[in-house]
């Protein structure tokens, strides 16, 4: 049975889930492909780290430079994560005609352009299912299943450890910090985990996203994006009371002047199917002209589902070196790709949740509501919460009707900037 080589950079969480599912799954593997892929090394930074799977000391090495200079392996697959030496370890696999599989959104989000056109000059694959939604094949339905199609929107929940953080903490009872930790070592969070609670990302993947659901390049600084950091168990409550959930959304909109792309904390109505998204759990919901509403779910992070978009991606690149078609058939071809405007935030049209934090004093709701009727800001439900404690701080609660967030923002400007309220306003934008 033909051999092919494999040589992994990086065994982490990742990586130690490939070396275990080919292990697992190798007879099945083998009859489906019809040949037989072999990890013939790992580059680590310490080969004496105890690992998450069994694997021939033999094998491991820390020349992660060296291994696109060997002939016994035709695909390199890279799982170190970061931007840097990634790019240079990829660019090099390219150079030497290696096929690529990665896990690494970071990477493609940041130097995508640059990696999928030396992957289509030089004729190689570069396969990267698992660097968007971990386990759920997304970017193969985007790019097979729904190739016929045009996409409108999609909304996902593809960041796994925020997701886990926030519906933690909407059961309550848990602190934020302690959450996040059980994150990291679950290995689902970011080696930085700020990209994580912060929404970069996400970020990340709505690039990779957007540029295969609405054909054009995404310019990665002009994604709005807010992380969760900043929610607090009162708006997590308020989100209950009134019918909804706040859920770690990505968002991405076609419209006939750019696209609209936005990572933030989002408050949806519990009746809508992301609302049930719970734990790691990722989901894509999307939009299309012919098919019409469509949802994607399953496992968005963690070893062994993140493991199977890499295996699986494994298997497709051996399949075309098998039928001596790689590189034919590109995931986007480069040359088609158009340059779109990315919507600015200020032009967003949505309802808000305002939280303002507000001495309770004669006269406060008036001047709130003045302020935000003067900039044309329409209110549709109002209420204040919090007992009266030292200096009489409560928060005052408005939902408002449709409105511009230019205006949004200038309104809370005026409002901020006052004595009126003792912290920033929060805003929450609603699911529109
Ligand atoms: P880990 O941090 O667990 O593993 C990284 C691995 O890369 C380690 O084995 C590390 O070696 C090795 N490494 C890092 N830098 C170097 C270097 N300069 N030279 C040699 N080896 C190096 O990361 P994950 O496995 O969690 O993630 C890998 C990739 O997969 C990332 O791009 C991540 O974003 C992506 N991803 C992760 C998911 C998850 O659930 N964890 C899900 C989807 C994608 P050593 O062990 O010796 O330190
Ligand atoms: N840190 C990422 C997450 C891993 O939590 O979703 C999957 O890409």
């Amino acid at each position: 049975m033909r051999e092919i080589g494999v040589g992994l950079l990086g065994l982490g969480n990742v990586g130690a889930g490939v070396v275990r599912l080919l292990a697992d799954n190798e007879k099945a593997i083998e009859a489906r492909l019809g040949a037989k892929l072999v990890i013939k090394a790992a580059a680590v930074r310490d080969v004496d780290r105890e690992r998450r799977v069994d694997v021939d000391p033999a094998i491991l090495t820390t020349d992660v430079d060296g291994i696109s200079a060997r002939d016994d392996i035709e695909i390199v697959c890279e799982l170190i994560g970061g931007v840097t030496k990634a790019r240079d370890l990829v660019l090099g696999a390219i150079a030497k005609r290696k096929q690529i599989v990665t896990a690494n959104k970071a990477l493609l989000a940041v130097h995508g352009d640059e990696i999928y056109a030396a992957a289509e000059r030089a004729g190689v694959d570069i396969y990267y299912e698992a660097a968007v939604c971990g386990g759920i094949p997304i970017i193969r339905t985007l790019r097979e299943g729904l190739a016929s199609d045009r996409i409108e929107s999609i909304a996902g929940i593809v960041n796994g450890t925020s997701n886990f953080i926030v519906t933690a903490m909407a059961k309550g009872g848990r602190e934020f910090s302690e959450v996040l930790a059980e994150a990291q070592e679950q290995g689902y969070a970011e080696a930085d985990p700020t990209l994580d609670i912060g929404g970069g990302d996400a970020a990340h993947k709505l690039a990779i996203l957007a540029m295969l659901s609405f054909d054009c390049r995404v310019d990665l600084d002009k994604i709005y994006v807010e992380g969760i950091e900043s929610l607090e168990a009162i708006d997590y409550q308020m989100a209950k009371d009134f019918g909804f959930v706040i859920k770690p959304l990505a968002l991405g909109r076609r419209y006939p002047e750019g696209i609209d792309l936005r990572v933030h904390p989002t408050m949806i109505p519990a009746s809508w199917l992301l609302a049930d998204v719970p734990d790691t759990k990722n989901a894509l919901y999307v939009n299309s002209y012919a098919l019409g509403a469509s949802m994607y779910y399953g496992a968005g992070a963690g070893m062994m589902p993140t493991a199977m978009s890499v295996v699986s991606d494994l298997i497709e690149v051996a399949r075309n070196i098998c039928a001596g078609v790689t590189g034919s058939k590109p995931m986007r071809s480069q040359q088609s790709l158009e340059s779109r405007e990315i919507l600015p935030i200020e032009k967003v049209e949505t309802r808000y949740y305002l939280r303002f934090s507000v001495e309770d004093r004669p006269g406060v709701l008036g001047q709130l509501t003045t302020v935000l009727g003067a900039h044309g800001i329409s209110i549709s439900e109002l209420l204040q919460r919090g007992e009266r404690g030292p200096n009489a701080q409560v928060s005052v609660i408005a939902f408002t009707h449709k409105t511009q967030e230019g205006r949004l923002r200038a309104a809370l400007s005026a409002i901020d900037s006052t004595a009126l309220t003792s912290a920033p306003t929060m805003t929450i934008r609603l699911a529109s």
